[in-house]
């Protein structure tokens, strides 16, 4: 099948959908009027189960098939939540919300999976269990930890899962995807100096934190180009410095913070035990004291081997062949689904979205064009999975 013609059909409606949750969008877990939405419409669906308040602002609706007692139960998650920015593109559906934005996609996301759980009610052409998930929280809350914490991979005995992101640069119609990690580990660090502050005409009174920090920003540069095997991939990204108030006054603390990257747990470690080296011997030279802080973020996104053959396999009977690249490179950014593939076998994939403006640009827009493929996806993953019999 390429497009499915009776999702074909529902382009417009789900259009409707994707446009009405970009114009109400919430943040994290502030997902209330999406996730009132999406529990509205699975009603009307008559999907089989619909749960609410998992992972506290998520969604979980189960649509039995033929056979529902095949003993097989796939799992498709979404996500609903926006970013803190102001759309900038006047848009006739812009958010009506100030300072909220759908830059990622997530109303897309939601729409096309929205559409696959309509199809599938409607039709029931698979035997078993197909389990549509909801999830709030995506950009930075772990809203996909909070709903597996919630015990939903059990509760609903979901056996695989299964996700998609589009892919802003990537033409519409096409897929991508690749076995093991796709996406990298995400931690945040936060590190304070505490020196000896002076009067800025006496600095040999003092020993300048700024100083410090600004040697340790530079130093810790050397640990991605000179400790980390160039064929692994790290970042190491300061985002902020903060330290001073006055021009006459040398400061008693600086602080600095930002991100680290990695696709692989000892690559993490050993970027971790040398930012810790490196910022304490700094410290010592210069006589001042330091404070490492560390905020373990999101695992590394992984998939698994024999899913991915699958998904991959599935989104090539969408699309054909040739649009399907099974090479996809790592992308540095995180993604909270690697919380459900560490619970569940599974495979997370990327979706062509054109030529638009990047993820969590103020120009962003999900392309509506996108919607066909990505829902006939979803309806698919569970016919192939679960072939009615
Ligand atoms: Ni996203």
């Amino acid at each position: 099948m390429p497009i499915n013609n009776r999702i074909a059909d529902f382009h417009d409606e789900i259009t409707e959908w994707r446009r009405e949750i970009h114009q109400h969008p919430g943040l994290l877990y502030d997902v209330e009027e999406t996730a009132a939405l999406v529990s509205q419409k699975l009603k009307e669906f008559g999907v089989d189960e619909i749960v609410e308040g998992i992972g506290r602002t998520g969604v979980v609706a189960v649509i039995k098939g033929q056979k529902s007692d095949s003993g097989r139960v796939v799992g498709m998650r979404a996500d609903m939540d926006a970013l803190p920015i102001i759309e900038k593109r006047d848009l006739p559906y812009k958010s009506k919300y100030d300072g909220k934005m759908h830059a990622c996609g997530h109303d897309g996301h939601t729409a096309m999976l929205l559409g696959a759980a309509k199809y599938l009610a409607e039709t029931r052409n698979f035997d078993g269990t197909a389990v549509v998930i909801f999830q709030p929280a995506e950009e930075g809350g772990a809203g996909g930890k909070a709903m597996c914490d919630d015990g939903m991979m059990k509760r609903f005995g979901v056996q695989e899962v299964y996700g998609l992101h589009n892919m802003p640069g990537l033409p519409v119609g096409e897929f991508s995807i690749r076995p093991g990690p796709i996406m990298a580990g995400t931690d945040e660090f936060t590190i304070t100096v505490n020196g000896k502050g002076a009067h800025a005409a006496m600095p040999h009174m003092g020993n300048d934190p700024i100083i410090i920090a600004t040697q340790m920003v530079q130093a810790l540069q050397s640990i991605v180009s000179r400790n980390v095997d160039p064929l692994s991939s790290a970042v190491l990204t300061v985002t902020a410095i903060h330290s001073g108030k006055a021009y006459n006054v040398i400061p008693q603390e600086a602080q600095f913070y930002g991100t680290v990257r990695t696709l692989d747990g000892e690559v993490r470690d050993l970027v971790m035990a040398r930012m810790k080296t490196v910022v304490e011997n700094i410290a010592a030279a210069y006589d001042a004291e330091v404070k490492i802080e560390i905020k373990e973020g999101y695992p590394v996104t992984s998939n698994h081997a024999e899913q991915t053959d699958f998904a991959a396999k599935v989104a090539k009977d969408v699309v054909g062949d040739s649009r399907v690249n099974v090479e996809q490179l790592p992308v540095m950014g995180g993604e909270d689904f690697s919380y459900m593939l560490e619970e569940r076998p599974g495979a997370f994939i990327f979706m062509g979205n054109g030529d638009t403006a990047g993820l969590h640009h103020e120009e962003y827009d999900f392309n509506d064009e996108a919607i066909p493929v990505g829902t006939s996806y979803w309806a698919k993953i569970i016919e192939t999975a679960m072939p009615a019999s």
